[in-house]
């Protein structure tokens, strides 16, 4: 039995894990109540609807399957709903991840890889932001995901919990064959955004800021290509898998591509791809965007060999241009 529980499967970066997974010997056994999840990207393993704030129907999936460990990415991830709606982000993150926590040690499974952000370090002093970069969130969603990593830093200690904590820069990109991509509703991410406003000449791309302290003036992120989380993710869970010492901790990680793209860059790169020029339109700040964040991805470099593969600009672009392509047949079929 090589079942592996994964909260929040059938979400985005969930299901490309999920692929990896399979792709490397395990059994996904995806648990997602599809809030915002999609039944049709379940595909390599069994699917439990359920809600992690649910624990008979958490204790449900652990008894039927007893997975070997949990990788938990079931989480609400929208920074702007944090800050108009932090009730939903505590209980769905916090309340959520304590409850899976506790069916965990019921059912004596010991070990997991936790989706963390780097949302979690706020405004950084330095950049690329080191792994021991001081975490002072700006906004709920990043306090959410810190007080989830502190809640499984002290099950490390008292409870001998084994723990791979993952701070994803930002996920772009789609599966390469086609299988899986970014759907969610409502869209708020740069790359689908811009996408769909290059498309569709009756949509326009609102640009949040160009008076940030960059060189263009809009902010600056790290885009990590999903297959790339994926394999770092199986990467971690095998690393725990081969341990054979009892004690808990708690191992963090950042995961990034270690380069920064202006929002300008990024929609120059897809006008270029797609050879058009889309309808933009020039918006005030978004509360709780810090202007610039880049990894220092070294740690799981040096430490488990991780090295991002797809994560060149055009990569991510040509990828979320295919997927973009996809989605847009299948709406019209509907
Ligand atoms: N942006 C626009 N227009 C859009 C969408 C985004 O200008 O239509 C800008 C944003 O203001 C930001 C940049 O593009 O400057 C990237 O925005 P995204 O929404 O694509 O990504 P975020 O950096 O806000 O968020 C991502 C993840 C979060 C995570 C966060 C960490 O989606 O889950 O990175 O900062 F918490």
């Amino acid at each position: 039995m090589s079942n592996i529980l994964v909260t929040g499967g059938a979400g985005y970066i969930g299901s490309h894990t999920c692929k990896a997974l399979k792709q490397q010997g395990f059994t996904p056994v995806v648990f997602d109540n599809l809030s915002t999840g999609h039944e049709a990207f379940v595909q390599w393993g069994p699917l439990v609807v359920g809600d992690i704030q649910n624990i008979t129907e958490l204790q449900a999936a652990f008894a039927r399957y007893k997975p070997l460990a949990v990788i938990h990415f079931a989480a609400s991830a929208y920074v702007g709903e944090s800050v108009t709606d932090p009730e939903k982000y505590y209980n769905n993150n916090v309340t959520g991840s304590l409850k899976l926590l506790q069916v965990m040690r019921e059912h004596a499974c010991q070990q997991l890889v936790f989706s963390s952000s780097c949302a979690s370090y706020g405004l950084p002093s330095v950049t690329p932001i080191p792994i021991d970069h001081p975490q002072n969130p700006i906004n709920p969603y990043g306090h959410s995901k810190l007080m989830v990593e502190q809640i499984i830093a002290d099950y490390a200690n008292a409870y001998a919990l084994q723990a791979t904590v993952l701070r994803y820069f930002n996920a772009a990109g789609a599966d390469l064959e086609g299988d899986i991509g970014e759907r969610h509703e409502p869209e708020t991410h740069l790359i689908p955004n811009a996408i769909n406003a290059a498309l569709d000449a009756t949509q326009t791309l609102t640009i949040y800021g160009t008076d940030y302290p960059t060189q263009d003036g809009s902010c600056i992120r790290d885009y990590i290509h999903v297959a790339d989380l994926a394999s770092a993710h199986v990467l971690c869970l095998k690393k725990l898998q081969t341990n054979n010492d009892k004690k808990g901790f708690m191992q963090a990680y950042n995961l990034g591509s270690e380069t920064g793209f202006s929002v300008l860059e990024v929609v120059a790169a897809i006008e270029n791809k797609l050879s058009t020029k889309l309808t933009r339109k020039i918006a005030d700040r978004r509360p709780g965007d810090p202007p610039q964040l880049v990894a220092d991805s070294s740690s799981i470099k040096n430490e488990l060999g991780w090295e991002a593969q797809y994560s060149d600009l055009p990569t991510i672009v040509d990828s979320a241009c295919q997927w973009a392509h996809q989605e847009l047949l299948r709406k019209k079929s509907l």
